[in-house]
């Protein structure tokens, strides 16, 4: 395998998608050969996945298999190909979102589902740090509609925490944790400063 792959990950608000636009900009104004890969997809199972959370079923058994489907589908079609063609393919959230996000079903059963379907283990995962209630400003939450929802971020925000150590001590996965509080650029440029270190090795 000659490319790399970086995942994006953090809590909803946290800033995701930005960062992993500035980040190909970046790269590639370096001469990288970069993709940009978001999950859930656009695909039949990524857009039955959107539906299933707009119509607020959050059913993590359910939700796994779809994930998983999903998944499958986007490694065979564009992960591996990518990654063979030596690209370096950034991905807005991977299997590390499954086991916050599906944490019921537990991580050793994630993990090995992930196994199975031979899905490749990141260079380096990127979890973008903020505290709930700057997500919350970020999604312009309510403040009426802003219990529960931070409930959930707080549990997402752990979960990640949890999942980080977890990646990096049994897994021997790359995992950093970035603080995302700061501006756009400042944030990037941590981004940006972690990713050229895997991709120059
Ligand atoms: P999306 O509209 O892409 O939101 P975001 O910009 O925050 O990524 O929807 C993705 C949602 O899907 C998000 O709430 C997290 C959830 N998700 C899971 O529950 N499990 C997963 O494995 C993945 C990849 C995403």
């Amino acid at each position: 395998m000659k490319g790399k792959l970086i995942c994006i990950e953090g809590i909803d608000g946290s800033g995701k998608t930005t960062q992993v636009n500035l980040l190909a900009k970046a790269l590639h104004d370096r001469g990288y050969d970069v993709i940009i890969l978001r999950e859930p997809t656009d695909g039949v199972y990524g857009r039955k996945i959107r539906k299933m959370i707009e119509e607020g079923k959050t059913d993590p058994e359910e939700l796994f298999e779809l994930f998983l489907k999903d998944r499958k589908e986007n490694i065979e079609k564009n992960i591996l190909p990518a990654l063979k063609n030596g690209k370096i393919v950034i991905m807005d959230r991977y299997y590390i979102s499954t086991l916050v996000y599906q944490s019921e079903v537990g991580i050793e059963r994630i993990l090995e589902a992930h196994e199975k379907i031979s899905a490749p283990k990141p260079d380096l995962v990127i979890i973008l740090d903020i505290p709930v209630d700057e997500a919350l400003r970020r999604l312009k939450v309510k403040s009426c509609d802003s219990f529960e929802r931070r409930e959930i971020l707080e549990k997402h925000r752990k979960q990640y925490e949890k999942i980080a150590k977890y990646l990096r001590e049994k897994e021997k996965m790359n995992v950093v944790i970035i603080d995302a509080t700061g501006s756009e650029e400042e944030v990037h440029k941590k981004v940006l400063r972690e990713v050229l270190e895997v991709i120059k090795n």
